[in-house]
């Protein structure tokens, strides 16, 4: 996708911020960025979203419930208010833009716990490494922290709190289209492989009444999800199965959905647990493999699984990727492909046992 700007050389995200400069130096443009999601931070960090649900409010008053100094709040709120994500009016008050209500706690849609996760220390540290990634193919999260990601939020409970919340809100660009879709009811019985708390199971169960359904992640994640089960109306339908995804996954389920796990992880280990669904379907022929996750597309596009897919890599050493990947990747733990879903985005593939 190009995005239309006046010069024409000037494309993709180097032409979303609104800097007067040559088309040579607009690549200043993009500390825009960081500008804006660090002025955005402490602002949600202090609930100031909530705070301006009833409406307008000025710095003073903001500061004086926040406990913060006020000049400093105000710097910070004109910052968000000038990058367009709240309104300031000519009284110096500030009001919630439609983009800034999904910052808000515990409304519908909310997106503030993915936020603050993706604006954490602990993801933004990888990055200062990441010359590390590049020259060695090793995730500079390791470096960093001196152990993996998954190994570091086992021994960090509030960081992997944190990670889990922002999960139950992983509706990146495409999720409810899928949800949308693809037809679900074919399978009565569905496994959620590394499914976190179980929050896309309890949106599957609840688009589905006549599925039922399991989580499979680890003790600690699966203890999260009867309260999900139960919030969403779903806890006589879904069960939650502790397990390691590379030890072994329960028999006996339709469908295997995975999704945004895979990407999380090399090509090799992304073999080994395939492989085990693959050891869990066993005879059942009917069975399927439905991976949800980023499918890239070819040489120039336009394609936020490109940008992800760095992230992978610095975090986690894992990687987006495209059809022919996915499909050796599958193959090799004893899969085949039985649909086409266009590249771009976010997709559904579907694969049947060999
Ligand atoms: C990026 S999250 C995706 C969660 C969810 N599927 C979603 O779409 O939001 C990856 C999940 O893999 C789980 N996971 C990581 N290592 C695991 C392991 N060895 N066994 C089982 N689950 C694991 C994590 O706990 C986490 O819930």
């Amino acid at each position: 996708m190009t995005i239309a700007h006046e010069e024409p050389d000037v494309t993709g995200v180097l032409s979303w911020f609104p800097l007067e400069l040559p088309p040579a130096q607009r690549v200043i443009g993009l500390f825009v960025a960081k500008w804006t999601i660090g002025a955005l931070r402490p602002l949600v960090q202090l609930g100031v979203p909530d705070l301006l649900a009833d409406g307008p409010r000025g710095a003073a008053d903001l500061a004086r419930e926040t406990g913060t100094d006020t000049d400093a709040l105000h710097r910070v709120l004109r910052a968000t208010a000038a990058a367009g994500l709240l309104r300031e009016d000519d009284d110096g008050r500030y009001a919630l833009t439609a983009a800034a209500q999904g910052l808000r706690a515990g409304v519908e849609g909310s997106v503030r716990e993915m936020f603050l996760f993706a604006s954490d220390p602990m993801m933004w540290r990888p990055y200062e490494d990441l010359l590390h990634s590049v020259r060695t193919g090793e995730p500079a999260f390791d470096r960093v922290f001196g152990e993996t990601f998954f190994d570091h939020l086992r021994g960090h409970p509030q960081r992997a709190a944190l990670f889990d919340r922002a999960m139950t809100q992983n509706h990146y660009p495409g999720t409810d289209r899928i949800f949308a879709q693809f037809d679900f009811s074919r399978f009565p019985r569905i496994a959620d492989v590394g499914g976190g708390r179980g929050q896309f199971l309890a949106e599957l169960l609840a688009r589905h009444p006549q599925c039922s359904g399991a989580v499979c992640d680890q003790p600690q994640v699966v203890a999260e999800a009867a309260e999900e089960f139960a919030r969403r109306g779903v806890a006589d339908r879904a069960t939650a199965v502790a397990t390691d995804f590379f030890e072994g996954l329960p028999s006996g389920f339709d469908a295997y959905f995975i999704k945004h796990t895979l990407h999380n992880w090399n090509d090799r280990d992304a073999v080994r647990i395939l492989t085990r669904v693959r050891e869990a379907i066993g005879d059942a022929s009917h069975a399927r493999l439905l991976i949800v996750d980023m499918l890239l597309t070819g040489p120039g596009e336009w394609d936020l699984g490109k940008l992800t897919d760095v992230e992978m890599m610095a975090a986690l050493g894992g990687r987006e990727r495209d059809r022919a990947d996915w499909n050796r990747v599958a193959g090799h733990a004893g899969f085949a492909p039985a649909n086409d879903p266009a590249p771009g985005g976010l997709a559904l593939l579907e694969y049947r046992p060999l």
